[in-house]
C-alpha cells in the first residue's frame, strides 16, 4: 500500500475535496492540522503507479505504508463514544474490558466498536451519524409494528451501518463495496460485533445486480452523487413498496441534481437533512 500526501492552506480545501473525493476517490481522507489554518489531504493506493501519477499532478509526496503503520492506524484513540439517539453508542476501542465499560456508563444502549481504519466510516462523520440516526429511527417504527423488515448498504466501508442495522433488529441485511480494502475491515467489524448473518460481498454498484427486485425494505448508500446519480433507477427498483431510501455523501452543490434524478425514477418529496456541506436525503416509495 503507498499513501501520496499533501499538507495544503484551507482555502485550497474545497477545491481538493471536490477533485478527490466528488470523483468517487474514496481512499481519499483529509485531517485538519492545528490551527485550522492548513490541512492534510491523504491517497491510499495499492498501486506505487497510482500513486505517483497523482504525484505527477498535484505536487506533495508519496511513501510506502509499512505494516506497523495499519496497526498504529488501527489502534485505539482517545475519541468519545459517539451517541445516536438513545439507542447507540459508537465507540473506537476494541478492547472488551473497554467495551463492558461503555456499555455500563450507557446503560439501555447498544454498543457498536469500529476502530479507526483504512475505510470510511467510523461513526464520526456528518453523513454517518445522519444515516444512523435515521435508522435508528425506523427500526423503531418497523419493531414497534412487530414487522421484520431487511437491509441493504451499498457501499459499506467499515460495515457501520450493515452492523447497526442487525443490532437494532432486522432479520436480513446485505452489504457491498468496491473496495476489497474496506471489505476486509468490514468483515472484521462484523465478527467483532458479533453480527453473525449479515451477508457481504465485493461489487461495483455499476455492476452490481440485486438477487431479487422490490425486495428491500430499507437501502442505504452514503455515496458521492455521481455514483449515486447514474444508479438511481437500479436502486429504485431494488426497493419494497413503501421502501425507505437513505441517501447520503452528496455535497450540498449536487443536491438538486440528485433530486432530479431521483423524480426519473419516480421518488418525490425526500425528507432532506443537511449538515456543513454534506446532505442526506431520506425518500419513501410509494
Ligand atoms: C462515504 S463511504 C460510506 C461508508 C459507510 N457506509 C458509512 O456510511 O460511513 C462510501 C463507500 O462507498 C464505496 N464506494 C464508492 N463507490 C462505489 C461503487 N461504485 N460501488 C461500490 N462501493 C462504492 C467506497 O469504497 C466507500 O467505502
Amino acid at each position: 500500500m503507498f499513501v501520496w500526501s499533501k499538507v495544503s492552506p484551507v482555502s485550497k480545501q474545497s477545491i481538493l475535496e471536490d477533485q478527490f473525493l466528488g470523483l468517487a476517490q474514496t481512499n481519499a481522507v483529509i485531517t485538519e492540522l492545528s490551527g485550522k489554518k492548513r490541512f492534510r489531504i491523504e491517497v491510499y493506493c495499492d498501486d506505487k503507479n497510482d500513486a505517483q501519477k497523482i504525484l505527477n499532478e498535484f505536487g506533495g509526496h508519496v511513501s510506502e505504508l509499512k505494516i506497523k503503520d495499519w496497526a498504529k492506524m488501527n489502534a485505539s484513540s482517545d475519541r468519545p463514544p459517539i451517541k445516536i439517539r438513545d439507542r447507540l453508542i459508537i465507540t473506537d476501542t476494541d478492547e472488551p474490558k473497554e467495551i463492558k465499560k461503555i456499555y455500563d456508563r450507557f446503560e439501555g444502549r447498544d454498543v457498536i466498536s469500529i476502530p479507526a481504519a483504512l475505510a470510511f466510516g467510523t461513526g464520526d462523520h456528518e453523513t454517518t451519524s445522519t444515516c444512523l440516526r435515521l435508522l435508528v429511527d425506523l427500526a423503531k417504527e418497523y419493531n414497534k409494528s412487530n414487522e421484520d423488515w431487511s437491509l441493504c448498504d451499498i457501499g459499506t466501508g467499515t460495515g457501520i451501518l450493515a452492523i447497526a442495522a442487525k443490532m437494532l433488529g432486522s432479520k436480513m441485511v446485505e452489504c457491498f463495496d468496491f473496495d476489497s480494502t474496506a471489505i476486509s475491515i468490514a468483515k472484521r467489524n462484523i465478527s467483532k460485533n458479533q453480527m453473525p448473518g449479515i451477508l457481504i460481498y465485493e461489487a461495483d454498484l455499476f455492476e452490481w445486480e440485486p438477487k431479487k427486485k422490490k425486495c428491500w425494505d430499507i437501502i442505504t448508500a452514503n455515496i458521492f452523487a455521481n455514483v449515486l446519480n447514474a444508479n438511481l433507477s437500479k436502486i429504485f427498483n431494488a426497493l419494497a413498496p413503501e421502501g425507505n431510501l437513505i441517501l447520503s455523501g452528496i455535497l450540498r452543490e449536487h443536491e438538486n441534481s440528485v433530486i432530479e434524478s431521483a423524480q426519473k425514477t419516480s421518488l418525490i418529496d425526500p425528507i432532506i437533512y443537511r449538515k456543513g456541506k454534506w446532505v442526506s436525503m431520506h425518500y419513501r416509495k410509494e
